[in-house]
């Protein structure tokens, strides 16, 4: 079964062919950050009208890769939510008339399972049950994940999001849009232990997160004369992945499990990476993460997903969006 995915839940543009005998065959991925750093954050209506542009040429692009015709799909799997409304409405609507034009069936996937399942891309996928650590620009979550699914939340952030945390942080340094990346990239060059930053909620004795006070204890230190920038972001790092690891770390702990995966925006991120790469394997346990390309939002993961939920494919081309949709709330397919 060939499955098109279709991602447009919020500033890119990410389209991929999987096929369920022979793996992700494609994809291909537009960014608009040039277009929205310019505003210092994403202009939604700008979003939406550029995933109008972008998702049929980047579609015939994956199917040209993939040396198929738009004949071979057999079924269109698109973002249903949770991400901006207007800009999950381009897929949608698009995924619903493709899917009427070549009667087709649609699945509407939900944004953190295609995260979610993004490291069982790789080559030596993680088997069920594993710890997840959902981090992204929206979302910071530890799930108990039994199967496609079937996802138990362990613990949430209470406040802003761990991306969110690495996006303010950036901004209130100057760094511009999109910050993460921006902020990872400066930290290479500083040094950590000039500033003194919070650890939120690090020794709550729980799952939750909390990082709302970090970016009021980065802002105080923003007003400081002499300010080493690379130093402040290397510290700014140090303190959101010293909880982020922790608190994974515990969830592996409490749960018993052998299994993490580290999924969405802020997995990309190199100190997290090595820091579970160093503590994990001494738990007899592993951890897995999708490649960099994948860890961002792109198509394939939504191919994937979709190509999981072939069961919920749909003939009705009706669609809705979700712009805010709980992942507790799924359903095995
Ligand atoms: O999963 P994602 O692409 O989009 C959402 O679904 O939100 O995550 C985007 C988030 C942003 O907050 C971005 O700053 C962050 O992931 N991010 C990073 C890195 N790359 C992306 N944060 C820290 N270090 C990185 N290398
Ligand atoms: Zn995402």
């Amino acid at each position: 079964m060939l499955v098109l995915g279709i991602e447009t839940s919020c500033d890119e543009t990410g389209i991929a062919l999987y096929d369920t005998e022979s793996g992700l065959l494609s994809h291909a991925l537009y960014s608009q950050v040039r277009m929205h750093a310019e505003y210092g954050g994403v202009v939604p209506e700008l979003a939406s009208r550029d995933h109008i542009r972008r998702v049929l040429p980047l579609t015939r692009q994956v199917l040209d890769q993939a040396g198929l015709p738009l004949s071979d799909l057999s079924a269109i799997a698109y973002t249903e939510g949770p991400g901006l409304a207007g800009a999950l409405l381009v897929g949608a609507s698009i995924a619903a008339s493709l899917g009427f034009a070549l009667k087709l069936p649609i699945i509407g996937v939900h944004h953190l399972e295609g995260h979610l399942l993004a490291p069982l891309l790789e080559p030596d996928p993680p088997a069920f049950p594993f710890v997840a650590l959902l981090v992204s620009g929206g979302h910071t979550q530890l799930m108990r994940v039994e199967g496609v699914g079937q996802y138990q939340l362990l613990g949430e952030t209470l406040d802003d999001a761990a991306g969110e945390a690495f996006d303010k942080s950036a901004k209130l340094m100057g760094l511009g849009y999109p910050g993460g990346p921006a902020l990872a990239r400066l930290a290479q060059t500083g040094q950590i232990g000039h500033y003194k930053l919070p650890r939120p909620m690090l020794h709550s004795g729980d799952l939750n997160f909390s990082f709302s006070g970090l970016k009021t204890a980065v802002m105080l230190i923003t007003k400081q004369p002499a300010l080493n920038h690379a130093n402040l972001a290397a510290e700014v790092q140090e303190a959101i992945t010293d909880v982020l690891a922790a608190k994974a770390i515990a969830a592996l702990k409490q749960t018993n499990l052998t299994r993490l995966i580290v999924a969405g925006g802020v997995g990309a991120n190199a100190r997290l990476r090595e820091r579970l790469s160093q503590a994990v394997p001494p738990l007899g346990a592993a951890v897995y993460y999708p490649k960099l390309e994948f860890c961002t939002d792109n198509g394939a993961m939504i191919a994937f997903a979709g190509a999981m939920r072939l069961k919920h494919a749909d003939t009705r081309y009706g669609f809705s969006v979700k712009p805010r949709w709980d992942l507790a709330e799924l359903e095995a397919p």
